[in-house]
């Protein structure tokens, strides 16, 4: 059976497209049983819904940038519903809270456009600019109480070039998330991750 998938997301969703692309060529060993959004314009509900896969707006109600209470229980529950095995946040723009941490312990994914724990939060990549690193990147990681600071499973490196714009570095960073996104995914799919000391560990082939 494959690894069942509920993708939280807020916007474009070039992260779900690629994890249903691949799930559907057979690619990785999951499937996308159903796409949430904070925001009922969101184009990733329509990219699920025209291949046919269960996308719904649930209101946050909360004008603040969070996911709490009577609106975090209803994200719990049609997640349960849909018997979901791995949360796999992709560009979704609010804080996950205890609850539904605790509910998905260690079954809860993000992606972030940055080499963790450098430049946490909003528009990393313009941060990794600002500061003039030579390298960026995209980090997978595990969801904890820590915003941006959980488990890293997986990252990808990409070069910073002086005439880089944000749209530019942002783009060369996007093709590694849809890559390593995946990965991760297939990895968590083919239980292969284990956290100790705080730290993920990957199971070798017959390990
Ligand atoms: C990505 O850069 C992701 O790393 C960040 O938000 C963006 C979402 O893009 N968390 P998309 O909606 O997947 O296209």
């Amino acid at each position: 059976m494959p690894c069942r998938l509920g993708v939280l997301v807020s916007g474009r969703g070039s992260n779900l497209q690629a994890i249903i692309d691949k799930s559907k060529f057979g690619e990785i060993d999951a499937e996308v049983a159903v796409v949430l959004s904070d925001n009922p314009n969101a184009h990733a509900l329509q990219r699920a819904k025209k291949l046919g896969i269960e996308a719904h707006y649930i209101d946050p109600e909360n004008t603040k940038p969070v996911l709490i209470g009577k609106a975090e229980d209803n994200y719990i529950n049609v997640l349960k519903k849909h018997n979901v095995d791995l949360v796999c946040l992709a560009g979704f723009m609010r804080v996950v809270k205890e609850k539904i941490i605790s509910e998905y312990k260690w079954k809860m994914m993000n992606i972030h456009p940055s080499l963790l724990p450098s430049f946490k939060g909003l528009r990393a990549q313009k941060q990794a600019l600002n500061y003039g690193v030579r390298f960026a990147g995209a980090t997978v990681h595990f969801v904890t109480g820590n915003v941006d600071g959980g488990p890293i499973i997986l990252q990808a490196v990409v070069p910073v070039y002086q005439d880089d714009t944000e749209e530019i570095l942002s783009s060369r960073i996007l093709r590694e998330e849809h890559r390593i996104y995946s990965e991760a995914i297939d990895l968590f799919a083919k239980n292969k991750l284990k956290i100790k000391e705080g730290k993920v560990f990957i199971k070798e082939k017959n390990g």
